[in-house]
């Protein structure tokens, strides 16, 4: 029988075996599956696991800094980085999806590398840095074979499998055979902060794949104050846990608007919100009309360059989670 706790005893006394006294180093992403497979290395190997956390400028209102925050309250060696820069410098002009991915996640191996030789470099003589830790799940390697058929990509999960052979590192993966419910519940059981183990999933690329089109700081502002009302929106009416996964996705075309006497021409953003068990298949949420009244109005009201809010009522298949 499966129980949470019998998991995180065999988990890290088997890391402990296999790892010995080498030291892992582990890119965290915010989300349950890393900061859960980062908490159970860290229980295992200590201050041998070298954490970093990446702000691509792409993440959340506020977010980077919440999360830096608890993985310190936690205890975990992390350093956390700033390379907002780098990652608009580069999507800079780029709308095409697959291209962003590309470029995200040729930019987050450029920065993780760069990260990783100043670890190594801060170890003592003779002692190298051997392993890359990572918090893929079970449906992490299922979804990643079943998109990526030999003749079309839908997308490219850029979270699986993209290691460089440059780095040179071993794979130390404590959650391959979970399932998400199950990550949450060993989640729980080391006392992970249920900020975190209740949070939605979020895409890897972040909101670069939610803000359809180009991708400049001021997009990212929109979308993230959008969101964020959003977000707080349905934790206040007790939606927030209900959902699977809800975000707020930029559209760039404009429509027109009044405010005032004022003729407006803004861009629109649409809510997604979706139940789903593992991603693969989805349905969009029936809230509340008075809910998604009250956040429409807070949104056109307080985010400028917004004048229109529209709710995505489509399932997946044949519609993604994401728009792009
Ligand atoms: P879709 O849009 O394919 O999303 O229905 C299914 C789940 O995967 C997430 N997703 C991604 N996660 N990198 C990621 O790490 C990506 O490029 C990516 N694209 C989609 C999405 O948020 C949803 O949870």
């Amino acid at each position: 029988d499966w129980t949470p706790d019998a998991f995180v005893e065999t988990t890290v006394s088997s890391l402990k075996a296999q790892l010995g006294d080498d030291h892992v180093i582990m890119a965290l992403s915010g989300g349950v599956d890393s900061t859960v497979a980062a908490v159970l290395l860290h229980q295992a190997i200590g201050k041998k696991l070298h954490c970093i956390f990446v702000d691509h400028g792409l993440l959340r209102k506020d977010e980077y800094e919440q999360v830096l925050d608890s993985y310190k309250n936690m205890g975990l060696n992390i350093k956390g980085i700033n390379a907002k820069d780098l990652f608009y410098g580069r999507l800079a002009g780029v709308s095409e999806p697959e291209e962003k991915r590309k470029i995200i996640g040729n930019s987050f191996i450029d920065v993780f590398d760069e990260a990783a030789k100043e670890i190594q470099k801060e170890l003592p003589e003779g002692i190298e840095a051997k392993w890359l830790g990572q918090g893929t799940i079970y449906p992490d390697i299922i979804e990643s074979v079943s998109v990526k058929g030999p003749s079309a990509t839908i997308k490219s999960h850029h979270n699986v499998g993209g290691l460089p052979d440059f780095m040179k590192l071993k794979v130390v993966e404590p959650l391959k055979t979970l399932f998400k419910d199950e990550v949450r519940r060993v989640g729980k059981a080391l006392e992970v902060d249920q900020a975190i183990l209740g949070r939605h999933p979020f895409p890897g690329p972040g909101l670069a794949i939610r803000i359809l089109g180009d991708i400049t700081p001021e997009r990212v502002r929109i979308v993230q104050e959008a969101d964020a009302i959003f977000i707080n929106n349905l934790k206040e009416a007790g939606w927030y846990d209900k959902v699977w996964q809800a975000g707020t996705i930029f559209l760039p075309v404009r429509s027109v608007g009044v405010m005032g006497d004022e003729r407006t021409y803004e861009h629109v953003v649409s809510l997604r919100a979706v139940g789903s068990l593992d991603g693969m298949t989805a349905d969009w949420i029936h809230l509340p009309y008075d809910l998604l009244a009250k956040i429409s109005n807070e949104i056109i009201n307080h985010v400028k360059g917004i004048n229109r809010v529209v709710y995505d009522i489509s399932s997946k298949p044949p519609a993604t989670i994401e728009w792009e």
